[in-house]
């Protein structure tokens, strides 16, 4: 594909949105056709946020869905199916940034959104928008329902053991967000004077929505198999998540480490820290990378069966707007990494 690329955003003034603007506007290949807003509607992008990108914003009625080759979503879950439909059926390549399309079965969304989904005939052709594990899908798909945060961590964490065979479930993962991981909309939860200061443990065990795309993406199954910890942390952007693994053989960090590398081995953004070395938010946060750091329990050189694994994301980039960019590019067939190498303030 040569020509340039429309796109359009529905949704455009949350925070996934804004990151969405940021890169689109710098993509190479792209031009923003518009951007819509409810809330804003008739004003400009820079009365919502303080961005230096002067756009109209527009009801999403008035959005024009088939002028455009690419529609990205970046509305809450529920708010989004049935503008996915829309945009589905105007012929454009659709992106959701909400869970609306991530678990394939119309059964896992009611148990865990508590909502009926309303467009079950389009689950059948979302790709689950990680390209780590699905890009031959993401490439041939006109539907790409993009990951969630915390499970793109915890995937890409603990894809190379499932790969393998080599995992002995439990897992329970141990997961920190900033507090834009939590949207916009102010609640008491992420009110500055709760969230500063503080760390708080929420939704803890088997009962965030995010383990449904965990355990689907890496066939661990029930409480038995899966424990998550999330926990919001006084930080803007970023997400760590800590995980103790325990494996079928005795290996040495240094085994573990060239098993990363070797299922992580052309993958441009994906980081694999020397053994002992631990992923921290500042490895990732700026940028589309996951970093993945491992080392022993004890020491890095005796062969064991337990390791703590560290994995961190931006929640903005590689946990929404950035995979967004990136699986826009592999569908559409342009350079995967083309235009995702800003780094934000
Ligand atoms: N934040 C993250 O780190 C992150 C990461 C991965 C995925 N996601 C997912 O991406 C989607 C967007 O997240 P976000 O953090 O950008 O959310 P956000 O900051 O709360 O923004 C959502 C935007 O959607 C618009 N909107 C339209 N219909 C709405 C409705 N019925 N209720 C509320 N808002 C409505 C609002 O803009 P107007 O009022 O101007 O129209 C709002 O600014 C969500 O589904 C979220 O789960 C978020």
């Amino acid at each position: 594909m040569t020509q340039t690329v429309k796109a359009g955003i529905i949704g455009a003034t949350g925070y996934t949105g804004q990151e969405l603007v940021r890169l689109l506007h710098h993509h190479p290949r792209v031009e923003i056709a518009w951007l819509t807003s409810e809330t804003y509607a008739g004003k400009r992008l820079p009365d919502a946020f303080p961005l230096p990108y002067d756009y109209p914003l527009i009801p999403a009625a008035d959005a024009d869905l088939s002028g455009v080759d690419v529609v990205f979503l970046a509305l809450p879950h529920g708010a989004s199916m049935d503008s996915v439909n829309r945009a589905y059926d105007a012929g454009a390549l659709v992106i959701d940034l909400s869970a609306d399309f991530r678990l394939h079965s119309s059964e896992a969304y009611a148990r865990w959104y508590g909502l009926k989904h309303t467009q079950t005939a389009l689950l059948d052709h979302a790709a689950y928008g990680l390209p780590e594990l699905h890009r031959r899908e993401i490439a041939s798909a006109r539907l790409i329902a993009n990951p969630g945060c915390y499970p793109t961590a915890a995937i890409l964490a603990l894809f190379p053991l499932i790969h393998s065979a080599l995992l002995k479930p439990p897992v329970v993962i141990d997961a920190k967000s900033g507090v834009s991981g939590a949207g916009r909309k102010l609640s008491p939860a992420t009110h500055f004077v709760e969230a500063n200061e503080n760390l708080v443990p929420y939704r803890v065990g088997y009962r965030h929505r995010h383990v449904a795309e965990i355990e689907q993406e890496l066939g661990l199954k029930g409480p038995e198999e899966v424990l998550f910890i999330p926990h919001l942390v006084p930080v803007n952007r970023g997400i760590l998540e800590t995980t103790v693994v325990r494996i079928k053989k005795h290996y040495t960090a240094g085994q573990l480490h060239e098993l990363y590398l070797r299922c992580y081995d052309r993958e441009p953004f994906v980081n694999i820290l020397p053994p002992g070395s631990m992923a921290t938010l500042a490895h990732s946060v700026g940028t589309n990378l996951c970093t993945i750091g491992m080392t022993g329990a004890e020491d890095d050189d005796s062969p064991a069966d337990t390791f703590v694994v560290t994995v961190s994301i931006d929640n903005l980039l590689k946990g929404a707007s950035g995979q967004a960019v990136q699986n826009m590019n592999i569908a559409l067939g342009l350079p995967e990494a083309m235009g995702l190498g800003v780094t934000v303030p």
